[in-house]
């Protein structure tokens, strides 16, 4: 089954955005290109208020990173509170008038997302959808929400009690459309991120249930270990991405303490050419330069926001280093030259394998430096758990 957004493919293109062709709900798709912006849980987890969403809101445009394309402000779980009388959800204690935060962060020239669950409950137990999602996507818009991250969790009590594993993937499919069907209901553009950890092979339907992105895994952690196995297990999934529609390895954790600059240059790097959204996990208040450097590189946004919104893949692994390309728009590629070795190690790429004969003008993309006329075989030396980023082109 197409979604209304994969219709609205036939619709109209202007100047770059796409309108559906059923006037009835002519909108803009969201997420042409990977949601930029930040999420409160790898950070605040379930310590998350009005004035912290503020606060980071104004250090989104301080630091930069609202100038560099970071524009999403995302409040993850614990935001809710009870129902009134008749159904509406309210904000708990945390969040005194959701209308005016998203004013405020409006007026930043930011966008506002939230988080709820298709089940009863969330993951961290509070107020779900489940029985009211016309309801709760009518508050959003009146809101003035943006964004929808929607994650599974309590949906999956349900899903246990069906007779057969068919039975609990359509349980979830339609609980994804009925949502999906809510928030077009409203004529408020949202990001529609769905959230069930990569099960069922999520990246084969999840355009069809509605969904702009859709997690491919578990839970990404502040460790190397786990953001790299996470990052690498990637290979095979681009061909289910592209603009309106991507794959979701999880936020970043880019400046929370557990990992080195090598380390979180190779997140980033990862995730520019897997197309994948840049969600900012980290406290914006508290960033040294350095941390401001890694999120803000132009040259690295510019892989993953490119507008052909090609998903990169693995060209080869040879022991703990891998290569990976991804191609551009403007017919150049981003090539990454993985270690996942602690321990520098040398990484071989030959351009021809990458299609490219004859000289190519190669690029370090993290420095901007460009390393002169490159033909067939190419080496280096990558640091541990470190990563050379190149752009190659005529
Ligand atoms: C799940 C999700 C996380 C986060 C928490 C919130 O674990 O995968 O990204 O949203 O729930 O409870």
């Amino acid at each position: 089954m197409k979604s209304l957004w994969s219709t609205a493919l036939a619709g109209l293109v202007v100047t770059g955005w796409l309108l559906s062709s059923n006037p009835a709900q002519q909108s803009v798709k969201p997420a042409l290109t990977p949601p930029m912006g930040w999420n409160s849980w790898n950070h605040f987890n379930k310590q998350i208020d009005d004035a912290t969403v503020r606060a980071q809101a104004d250090a989104m445009v301080a630091s930069g990173m609202r100038d560099a394309g970071y524009v999403y402000v995302n409040i993850d779980d614990t935001w809710e509170g009870e129902r009134d009388a008749q159904g509406f959800i309210r904000a708990n204690s945390k969040f005194p008038d959701m209308k005016a935060l998203a004013s405020y962060v409006h007026s930043k020239g930011l966008k506002l997302g939230i988080y709820s669950s298709p089940g009863p409950k969330t993951c961290a137990k509070y107020e779900g959808s489940y029985g009211h999602e016309e309801q709760d996507a009518h508050t959003y818009a009146e809101w003035g929400i943006d964004y929808l991250k929607y994650d599974l969790c309590g949906l999956r009590e349900m899903m246990k009690e069906t007779p057969s594993p068919e039975a609990a993937r359509n349980i979830m499919l339609d609980a994804y459309t009925k949502m999906h069907n809510a928030l077009l209901k409203t004529g408020r553009p949202m990001v529609y991120s769905l959230c069930q950890y990569g099960n069922d092979a999520v990246w084969k339907w999840g355009d069809s249930v509605g969904g702009n992105l859709w997690r491919t895994t578990g839970d990404i952690s502040d460790k190397y270990s786990r953001m790299a196995e996470i990052g690498f297990s990637q290979a095979g999934l681009a061909n289910y991405a592209g603009p309106g529609h991507w794959n979701d390895p999880d936020m970043l954790e880019v400046g929370n303490g557990g990992m080195n600059a090598e380390e979180y240059r190779t997140h980033m790097s990862l995730w520019a050419i897997l197309a994948a959204p840049l969600l900012a996990g980290n406290d914006l208040t508290k960033m040294t330069p350095e941390t401001v450097s890694l999120l803000t590189n132009r040259n690295v946004i510019a892989i993953d926001q490119d507008p052909a919104g090609i998903q990169g893949d693995r060209v080869s692994a040879e022991g703990p280093t891998e290569v990976w390309a991804r191609p551009l728009a403007d017919g150049s590629k981003a090539v990454g030259l993985f270690n996942r070795h602690p321990q520098p190690m040398e990484v071989r790429v030959d351009l021809r394998e990458l299609g490219f004969s004859g000289p190519m003008q190669v690029r370090d993309v993290w420095s901007g430096n460009s390393l002169g006329t490159i033909q067939g075989e190419y080496q280096t030396r990558v640091p541990g758990h470190g990563v050379i980023l190149l752009r190659v082109s005529k």
